[in-house]
């Protein structure tokens, strides 16, 4: 039997696996802090009811909200299965600040929505085999679910999450240089772009890594390569490794926001 899934702080990840959830035939139940509706789902402003009607419960609310939540929820939580989809929160975070004690993190990104997101999660040790299979259930419903140890989440969040808002940045940029430099229209530019680059993908989802195909397409003195040139000049390599540090270190910042708020 599917469990009965409660999400406190049905925001823009809450909403998203709430939809998905909910199509997916799972009995759901949201919350906020202020009253809303939502398609196919009991909303709430009452966390403690939430909890009580709810087999697991998925916390989706900013890192600085935790302490907050904490003193409302803290003795209610309980033996509840929980998971938390706080970027940057640890378990023994959860276990301490919401009193929860069978605890399991997970990450996820927005293509969650179309059962296209990677999720990864990983549990504290009275998280039992049932109820990873239930974790495993909710999260497959948005997509391929992995296991892996706490020490790599963070990493995982920026590779996973983090990376389609990368993504979307430098596919934003190629599609201002086509119609500004270029001169193709911004319409007729992004479809160009977008079946470029599920071509890309396609050639590099074979044996070929990433630089043997950077080979193939550039001939020595051609077009590409005197683009690619000026890409190592500017140092692409240095500046995306410095947006994963940057995020990282990001992360570690939320950790300390949901100690002090
Ligand atoms: N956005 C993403 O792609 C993504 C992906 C993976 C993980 N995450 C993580 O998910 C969390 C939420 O991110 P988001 O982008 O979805 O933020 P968001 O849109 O601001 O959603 C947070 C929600 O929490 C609600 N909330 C705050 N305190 C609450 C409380 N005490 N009880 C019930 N609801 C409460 C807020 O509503 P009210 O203000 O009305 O209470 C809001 O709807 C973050 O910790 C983030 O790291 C986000």
């Amino acid at each position: 039997m599917k469990a009965r899934v409660g999400i406190i702080g049905v925001g823009t990840i809450g909403s998203i696996i709430a939809k998905r959830l909910i199509s997916r035939g799972y009995k759901v139940f949201g919350s906020r802090r202020t009253a809303f509706k939502f398609k196919g789902m009991r909303t709430t402003t009452d966390n403690r009811l939430l909890i009580r009607n709810s087999d697991v419960i998925l916390l989706a609310t900013k890192q600085k909200d935790v302490n907050e939540l904490g003193w409302r929820i803290r003795p209610y939580l309980g033996d509840k299965l929980t998971i938390t989809l706080m970027a940057g929160v640890s378990i023994s975070q959860v276990e301490r600040i919401l009193g929860a004690n069978r605890v399991a993190r997970a990450m996820t990104n927005i293509a969650f929505s179309d059962g296209e997101a990677i999720s990864a999660f990983c549990c504290n040790n009275k998280v039992s085999p049932h109820d990873k299979a239930a974790i495993k259930a909710v999260l497959s419903t948005g997509g391929k679910v992995m296991e892996l140890e706490e020490g790599l989440m963070d990493s995982f969040t920026v590779l996973d999450s983090c990376a389609m808002a990368f993504y979307s940045m430098l596919l934003n940029s190629v599609n201002v240089s086509a119609s500004k430099t270029l001169g193709f229209n911004p319409k007729l530019a992004k479809w160009i772009i977008m079946n470029t680059m599920r071509a890309t993908l396609e050639k590099a989802s074979g044996s070929e890594t990433f630089e043997e195909l950077i080979r193939q397409v550039s001939t020595k003195g051609g077009m590409t390569a005197a683009g690619l040139d000026v890409l190592m000049e500017g140092d692409l390599y240095g500046l995306v490794d410095r947006a994963y540090v940057a995020a990282l270190r990001r992360g570690m910042a939320l950790s300390a926001i949901a100690e002090q708020s």
